[in-house]
């Protein structure tokens, strides 16, 4: 089969990081042909330092080439939604960065667009391609740990509030720490307890600490003035199956270090994932009535989750399989950020919509 031809939208910081290097690393299966930038100077050095032929500051004229295949979106989540619906309507496959959207409500546009298109929608979750996740994956469908009926997730920074781009921003992002990292630790929690069904969540949202100029940030200073979003998040939701997580995010936080990892616990064993740690599993285990402490020494080495959620996009659309991270599964995580903000407003348990 002849190559899949790529178009990148958006070329900040993500794009260059994941996107350009990840299709740049199979150059037997794709090539990347235009690039589209509302700002024309980013978009003309990321053509040439990933030698890319065509420039646009237009995305609808990259949309607009019929040789195109498939894109990646990676604008800010303002943008998510009207440009993947307006790709798939194009007839593109697409990979869209994370959150899928600011709302659920975008979301099942998405989803509606990907259904009538037939094409292929991915979100992009890298977390699920790296080696701890993978190997974590395996031991659960493999019976080790039982019914997990619970998770602690959390994705916590002490002092790196983002500051550059929108992402302190509510308008054009949809919100803080909860949409922005919580997303990651959230997903690949749902991922290893199967993605069950949510109903319901009750969250509270803090703004204590983003806005105030006395705190030192670690990456830097920013207009403090303009932090619109929540600096710290927490939230319980409930599924279907009974199962419940809870969930912790912040910029900022009074704690000891920041932590990106969540604690599974399953009837039969139970599971410590510290993914910024070099030990970054550690299973909880009975044997015979002797508790076992159990630290994984040889998990699968993968070199860069994001080369490899790039090439499991382009395989899916080569190969025909669905869509290694469903637009399904985006909105349920939008729809539970939804609840939760809502919840935060108004005190109460608030339903979570997952329906399209
Ligand atoms: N997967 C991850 O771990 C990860 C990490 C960082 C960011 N992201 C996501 O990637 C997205 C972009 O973040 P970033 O850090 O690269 O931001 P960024 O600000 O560095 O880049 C965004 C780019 O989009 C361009 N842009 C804005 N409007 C546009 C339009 N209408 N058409 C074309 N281009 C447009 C901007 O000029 C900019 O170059 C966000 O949704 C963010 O959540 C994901």
């Amino acid at each position: 089969m002849s190559k899949l031809r790529i178009g990148i939208i958006g070329t900040g910081m993500i794009a260059r990081t994941a996107h350009l290097p990840g299709y740049s690393a199979i150059p037997d299966k794709c090539e990347v042909m235009a690039v589209a930038d509302v700002n024309p100077d980013k978009g003309k050095d990321a053509a040439a330092k990933f030698n890319v032929a065509k420039t646009f500051t237009d995305y609808r004229d990259l949309l607009a080439m019929p040789e195109i295949d498939a894109v990646s979106v990676a604008t800010p989540n303002a943008l998510h939604k009207q440009i993947t619906v307006d790709a798939l309507n194009a007839g593109k496959h697409v990979l869209c960065e994370k959150p899928m959207a600011m709302k659920g409500e975008e979301c099942r546009e998405m989803i509606r667009a990907q259904r009538e298109s037939g094409k292929l929608l991915q979100i992009a979750l890298q977390w699920r391609f790296g080696g701890p996740i993978r190997f974590m994956r395996q031991y659960i469908d493999n019976g080790h740990m039982g019914e997990i009926y619970y998770a602690r997730s959390m994705a916590l920074r002490r002092r790196e509030v983002p500051g550059w781009g929108v992402f302190i921003d509510k308008e054009k992002q949809g919100g803080g720490p909860l949409i922005d990292i919580g997303v990651h630790i959230l997903d690949l929690t749902l991922y290893l307890m199967g993605y069950p069904k949510p109903v319901s969540a009750s969250g509270v949202t803090f703004q204590k600490m983003g806005p105030n100029p006395k705190h030192y940030n670690a990456w830097g200073d920013y207009d403090r003035s303009k932090f619109t979003v929540e600096d710290f998040a927490v939230g319980l939701i409930r599924f279907e199956n009974g199962a419940s997580i809870t969930l912790e995010s912040s910029f900022m936080g009074n704690m000891e270090k920041e932590f990106f990892g969540c604690h599974l616990f399953g009837t039969d064993a139970g599971a410590l994932l510290d993914l910024f740690s070099d030990k970054p599993i550690t299973i909880y285990s009975e044997v015979q009535q002797q508790l076992f402490d159990m630290v994984p020494q040889n998990i699968p080495a993968v070199k860069s989750m994001y080369d490899a959620e790039v090439e499991a996009f382009v395989d899916a659309i080569v190969e025909g399989k669905p869509s290694p991270v469903p637009g399904e599964q985006g909105l349920i995580l939008n729809a539970i950020f939804d609840a939760l903000y809502k919840s935060s407003d108004s005190g109460k348990d608030e339903p979570v919509d997952v329906s399209v």
